[in-house]
C-alpha cells in the first residue's frame, strides 16, 4: 500500500495528524467510548472539496498490539467485506456509499478497544485517512457481605466487597468507624475485564458484632460512586446471666422466678436448667428461659443453673439460692422507704399547687372587691402582686421563714403588722396542710416535724 498511513509507523504518528489536518476531507471522531457487549458507532464521512476527486473504496484499519488488520472494506462493485469477522453482522457499516464510511460494531468485546484508521483511496490525490480511539469499558457489577468469623484475637477479614467484571479497575475503599485494614486484589478475566476483590480485616471483636461499615465503589461508568452497607457478623459463644433472684425466698412462699438470659450471635435459644448437685427439684416448673417455683420449700436451697447454647459454644451460670424461714425486712425496708419519699414528693406538689390556687382566688376576690367600691369612673389600679405564686424578689417569706412565735408575740405588742394580714389571707392554706399532715404523719416519720411546725403555725392564726 502506497497510502500516506503506511508510512505512518508510531513514530510518524504526528506527521500523519498534520496531514490530516491540513487536507482535512475525512471527518472522525479522536475518541469514542463504548461499553462492553452494546453497540457503538465510529463516524468518518469524506468531504470531497471539488468534483474533480474521485473515491473508489473505503477501509477500515485496526492496528492492536502493534499490527495494523483491515477489519472492513467497501467497494461499489461488491458486498462490503469484513475479512477478520467470524459472527455474521457484528460489524457493518451504517450506509453503503463511498461519502460516509461510519462503521457500527456491536455487541462490542474488550478486544475491539484500539486504535481505528479510517481510509478513503481517492483518485488524483490518493489515499486519505483519519484516526479514531475506541475506549471500551465494562461497567462492574458491585457486592459486599460479610464474611462469618468467630471472635478472636486474630485479624482476620471480617467482610468483602467484590467490584466484577469492570474495565478500567474499580477503586474500593471502606467507610468505617472500626480499626481495621483493607487489602485488595485484582484479577484480570479472560474477557479482559477487570475483578477487584478488597477484603477488611480486623480483630473480631464480639464488640464490633452488628456493627455497621461501608463498601464503596469508584468507577469511570458509575456517575457517583456506590455504597454497599455492610452489618459485621462476628460469633461469639452464649452470654449467660440469671436475673430474678430477690434474696427473699422464704418457706412457703408462693411464685418465686428465675430467668435465664443470654446474649450470643448466633442467639442462643436453648436453655437448660439444673442445680450445681444434678437434676432439678420436683417442685419447679420450667418455661423455657423461665424456673418457676410456685411454692418455697428446702428443696429449691440450692444453686441453680443455666445453660445457653448456640453454634459456637454451650455455657452455663450458677446463681446460688438461699431459704429463708422467714422473710426478708430488709428488703421490705427499703422499698418501704422509697414508696415514703415518693408520697412526701407528691405532697410537696399538692401543697404548691393548693398555695397557688389560693392566692389566685383571693387576687381575684380582692379585685372584685375593690371594683363594687369604685363609683363613677374607674381609674386604673394595679392588682396586688400574688406573693406566693410569685417567684421574683423580693420574695415572700416562707414557712420556715415565718418569725418564731416568740418574735410574733414580741411584734403583737408593737400592733398589727404586714405579716398579720398576709397570714390571714392564706389562713386556707394552713387548714388545708394540717388535714395532709394528720394524714401522712403517721407514715412519714422525716416529715412530721415539718407539718408540726406548719400545724402549729396554723392553730396560732
Ligand atoms: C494496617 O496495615 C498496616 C500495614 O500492613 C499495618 O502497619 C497496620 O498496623 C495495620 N493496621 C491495623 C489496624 O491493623
Ligand atoms: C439453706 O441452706 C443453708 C446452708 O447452705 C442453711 O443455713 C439454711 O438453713 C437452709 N435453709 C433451709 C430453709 O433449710
Amino acid at each position: 500500500m502506497g497510502a500516506p498511513w503506511s508510512s505512518c509507523a508510531f513514530a510518524s504518528l504526528l506527521f500523519c495528524l498534520l496531514s490530516a489536518a491540513i487536507t482535512q476531507r475525512v471527518k472522525v471522531l479522536d475518541e469514542v467510548t463504548g461499553y462492553l457487549g452494546q453497540e457503538v458507532t465510529l463516524p468518518c464521512t469524506f468531504v470531497p472539496t471539488g468534483n474533480e476527486i474521485k473515491v473508489s473504496q473505503v477501509t477500515w484499519m485496526q492496528e492492536a498490539a502493534g499490527r495494523k488488520q483491515n477489519v472492513a472494506v467497501f467497494h461499489p462493485d461488491h458486498e462490503p467485506s469484513y475479512p477478520l469477522e467470524t459472527e455474521r453482522g457484528r460489524l457493518r457499516f451504517k450506509t453503503q456509499t463511498l461519502e460516509d464510511a461510519t462503521l457500527i460494531i456491536g455487541p462490542l468485546r474488550m478486544a475491539d478497544e484500539g486504535t481505528y484508521f479510517c481510509e478513503f483511496a481517492t483518485y488524483p490525490s490518493g489515499n486519505e485517512g483519519g484516526i479514531t480511539n475506541l475506549v471500551v469499558l465494562a461497567k462492574p457489577t458491585n457486592t459486599a457481605e460479610a464474611q462469618e468469623v468467630k471472635a478472636s484475637n486474630l485479624e482476620l477479614p471480617v467482610a468483602v466487597c467484590i467490584s466484577d467484571r469492570g474495565k478500567p479497575p474499580a477503586r474500593i475503599t471502606w467507610q468505617s468507624g472500626l480499626n481495621g485494614n483493607a487489602t485488595v486484589s485484582e484479577v484480570t478475566n479472560a474477557d479482559g475485564t477487570v475483578t477487584v476483590t478488597s477484603y477488611y480485616r480486623m480483630v473480631p471483636t464480639k464488640e464490633a458484632n452488628g456493627q455497621r461499615i461501608t463498601c464503596i465503589v469508584e468507577h469511570k461508568t458509575q456517575p457517583q460512586p456506590e455504597a454497599l452497607p455492610v452489618v459485621l457478623s462476628i460469633l461469639y459463644p452464649p452470654e449467660v446471666t440469671i436475673e430474678g433472684y430477690d434474696d427473699n425466698w422464704y418457706l412457703s412462699r408462693n411464685e418465686a422466678m428465675l430467668k435465664c438470659t443470654a446474649k450470643g450471635n448466633p442467639p442462643p435459644t436453648e436453655f437448660i436448667w439444673s442445680t450445681a448437685n444434678g437434676p432439678l427439684p420436683k417442685t419447679v416448673e420450667v418455661q423455657g428461659d423461665i424456673l418457676l417455683v410456685r411454692n418455697v420449700d428446702a428443696s429449691v436451697n440450692t444453686t441453680f443453673r443455666c445453660q445457653a447454647t448456640n453454634r459456637v459454644g454451650q455455657v452455663s451460670t450458677d446463681q446460688p439460692i438461699y431459704v429463708r424461714d422467714k422473710p426478708n425486712m430488709e428488703g421490705a425496708g427499703t422499698t418501704g422507704g422509697i414508696i415514703g419519699g415518693l408520697i412526701a414528693a407528691i405532697v410537696a406538689v399538692a401543697v404548691v399547687a393548693t398555695g397557688i390556687l389560693i392566692c389566685r382566688q383571693q387576687q381575684k376576690n380582692r379585685m372584685d372587691r375593690e371594683e363594687d367600691d369604685q363609683e363613677g369612673p374607674p381609674a386604673y389600679k394595679p392588682p396586688p402582686p400574688c406573693q406566693l405564686s410569685d417567684e421574683t424578689e423580693p420574695e415572700a417569706p416562707r414557712y420556715h421563714e415565718l418569725p418564731t412565735l416568740e418574735e410574733r408575740e414580741a411584734a403583737a405588742d408593737a400592733g398589727p403588722s404586714m405579716e398579720d394580714e398576709y397570714l390571714d389571707q392564706i389562713n386556707p392554706i394552713y387548714d388545708a396542710l394540717s388535714f395532709a399532715a394528720t394524714e401522712e404523719e403517721a407514715a412519714m416519720a422525716p416529715m412530721s416535724t415539718d407539718k408540726a411546725f406548719i400545724m402549729s403555725r396554723a392553730m396560732y392564726v
